[in-house]
């Protein structure tokens, strides 16, 4: 009988996640069942209770959920217990769930394999300092960059996700306003949910020069504006978060299943079908 799998979040129904695991299932001939359900905040703990008693192995947790799972988990990977986030459970043996996180490594794949990007020594702009700048950024440090700027609309929320990073040397905080003048940064990285509420980050000319890469961590309408500005201002190469996406997954199917499928197909697929999703190579 084919493993059960699943993806909790609210909102869940234009959830790639479904699709991509079962091509990564028809790559390598592993059965299983994955689907997408719908679980608000309220009701989210009973409804992962009854999917683990239903037999479920393993699960994809997204937004709103990736903090709150995180003390439903008997045991955690080092990433998720010091991003303080999950996003891939796998049920133990005995039951508990163990609860990983590759949104960091998906990130960091999708830079350094698909795009052929070196990370290493590289100046680094994080725009925002919620659940999806965290992972970028304790991320991108592995990753040997040479420093990273948090700036955030609210202060606090910077100097709290620089203070968990504990790296003074290498990361510093700045408001919006203060990054007017500043020299142009090798990589731009969009953590922000300004696309999604339609709002334009009003980012200063200078932070781009030509080889600056602009990444955001979301993929089509959310990722379009900041992507277009940063174009217009003459960064060639900026791509929007849909390899990330396909990554995480073959990170968390690798988790379950002991193989990591190659994303190539799967990604040309999703990127050929949706022309409003932006990436300039
Ligand atoms: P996620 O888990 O997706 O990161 P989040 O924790 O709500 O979501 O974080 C959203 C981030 O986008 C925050 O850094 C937020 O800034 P504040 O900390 O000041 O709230 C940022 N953000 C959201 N809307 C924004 C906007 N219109 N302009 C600038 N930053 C915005």
């Amino acid at each position: 009988m084919s493993k059960r799998f699943a993806v909790f979040g609210d909102p869940i129904a234009h959830s790639l996640s479904p699709r991509i695991h079962a091509a990564f299932s028809r790559q390598t001939n592993i059965p299983l069942r994955y689907d997408a359900i719908r679980a608000p905040a309220a009701t989210f703990e009973s409804q992962l209770a009854d999917f683990s008693r239903e037999g479920g192995a393993g699960a994809n947790i997204t937004l709103p959920l990736k903090a709150t799972v995180v003390s439903l988990c008997a045991e955690l990977s080092d990433f998720a217990r010091r991003i303080g986030a999950v996003n891939t459970l796998s049920r133990r043996l005995d039951g508990h769930w163990r609860g990983d996180n590759t949104d960091g490594p998906g990130l960091i794949g999708d830079l350094s394999v698909r795009h052929r990007i070196d990370l290493c020594g590289r100046r680094v702009l994080v725009l925002g300092a919620g659940g999806a700048a965290r992972a970028a950024a304790f991320a991108l440090l592995e990753a040997h960059v040479e420093s990273i700027t948090i700036a955030n609309r609210t202060r606090e929320r910077a100097v709290a996700l620089a203070d968990a990073l504990a790296e003074p040397d290498r990361v510093t905080t700045a408001l919006p306003a203060a990054l007017d003048g500043m020299p142009a940064f090798d990589l731009i990285v969009d953590a922000t949910s300004a696309g999604h509420n339609g709002t334009d980050l009003a980012l200063p000319s200078t932070l781009f020069a030509s080889n600056t890469i602009a990444y955001h961590l979301s993929y089509g309408k959310a990722a379009t504006s900041f992507l277009a500005r940063a174009r217009a201002v003459g960064a060639q190469r900026s791509f929007d978060g849909l390899g990330m996406l396909v990554e995480q997954a073959a990170e968390a199917f690798a988790i379950w299943h002991g193989i990591r499928p190659d994303t190539t197909n799967i990604y040309a697929d999703l990127r050929a079908e949706d022309v409003r999703i932006l990436v300039s190579e």
